[in-house]
């Protein structure tokens, strides 16, 4: 397969049009079967649901390059899955498994020069999302959807790579309780650009934010969940239900305790008791696992042990443990690799 002449080692978490994209409809009450097309732009009313009310909701995945040469993808019977959850939250018809998994397999194939080689540090990033294109004007589901499916090449989330970043404690509020941030709704996104520019602007890289009922307890960041790590290498996660249940912690809590055994525990963690942790990282699909090194709050800044300079041990392993999985130079717990070609 011959690649795309990219700068693979040095590429951002930025939006490049590859050459084939997956598009599926919703009407007259089903899905259609869908098939790849080349135009990278979306036609639709100019009252669709999706521009007037926000129905719309995503996931987002990676393809990687194997040390052995295969095209493969992380679980993503977890994203089809939660494309569902967030689908029936906002009345969009969920998209079936097997669609949704026919076009994660057809998009990165027909995208293969687009994969990034092994070794690269790079990989290939896939953004399904389905979304209200039908008209509405009264506030109501829209009676027409798409399901499409891209993929892009992207380097790291975050600027630096894995340098520990700065983080600033929101003011705002990402979710309410019994609200939507629990799943992956356009809108919550769009609310947090805001409070996400205002901490950019003064030099943080992503918000902490706090439960909007107590201001007490730690929720997460605009696109990834927290883990702590205890003095005693214990991994604690927040227990919420107002944070996105992130694939990606779910498979480090795993690799933590069946690979490194350490002990995890989910569990509501408190704002005030931050400092006492020793390492602290951001956890999803885009961050992979990149660490925190401190966090200004009104009540000054708290300062993780493991500091500004690098990495912290604990983070540093969990990250090494899971990235060795995706690309095939640890064994995978059984079901997490769904190969899609060689490459
Ligand atoms: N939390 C939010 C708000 C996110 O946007 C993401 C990214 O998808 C995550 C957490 C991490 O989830 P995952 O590990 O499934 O990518
Ligand atoms: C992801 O990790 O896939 C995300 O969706 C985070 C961000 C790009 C929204």
């Amino acid at each position: 397969m011959e690649k795309k002449n990219l700068d693979w080692s040095a590429l951002s978490f930025s939006y490049q049009p590859t050459d084939y994209r997956f598009v599926a409809h919703y009407r007259n009450g089903a899905w259609d079967e869908g098939g790849l097309v080349t135009d990278a732009t979306c036609t639709m009313s100019e009252s669709a649901g999706v521009l007037q009310y926000a129905q719309t909701c995503f996931e987002g995945l990676k393809a990687y390059t194997t040390k052995d040469g295969k095209i493969v993808c992380f679980r993503p019977d977890l994203n089809a899955k939660r494309l569902q959850d967030s689908a029936e939250r906002l009345l969009i018809p969920p998209v079936p498994t097997e669609l949704f998994l026919k076009a994660v397999d057809e998009v990165v194939k027909a995208n293969a020069a687009w994969v990034p080689p092994y070794g690269t540090g790079a990989t290939l990033y896939i953004r399904p999302f389905v979304f209200g294109n039908g008209p509405v004007i009264g506030v109501a589901p829209a009676p027409e959807y798409e399901f499409r499916v891209f993929v892009t090449p992207v380097g790291p989330y975050f600027k630096g790579g894995i340098k520990p970043l700065r983080l600033l404690l929101s003011q705002y509020d990402r979710a309410a309780p019994h609200g939507t941030g629990h799943i992956k709704a356009g809108l919550n996104y769009a609310m947090s650009l805001y409070p996400g520019y205002v901490a950019k602007l003064q030099g943080y890289s992503e918000n902490m934010y706090l439960d909007a009922a107590t201001r007490t307890k730690v929720e997460e960041t605009g696109g990834a969940n927290f883990v702590f790590v205890t003095d005693d290498n214990m991994i604690v996660t927040p227990k919420s239900d107002t944070i996105l249940p992130s694939i990606t912690r779910r498979s480090l809590l795993y690799v933590a305790e069946h690979y490194l055994g350490l002990k995890v525990v989910e569990r509501v963690v408190k704002y005030d008791e931050l400092r006492n942790f020793k390492e602290c990282g951001l956890c999803g699909t885009a961050a992979v696992i990149s660490p925190v090194g401190e966090i200004d709050t009104p009540d000054g800044t708290i300062r993780f042990k493991s500091g500004m300079e690098k990495m912290g041990e604990v983070c540093a392993k969990l990250r090494e443990t899971l990235t060795g999985i995706q690309s095939g130079e640890i064994e995978a717990p059984e079901g997490w690799i769904r190969v899609i070609c060689e490459d």
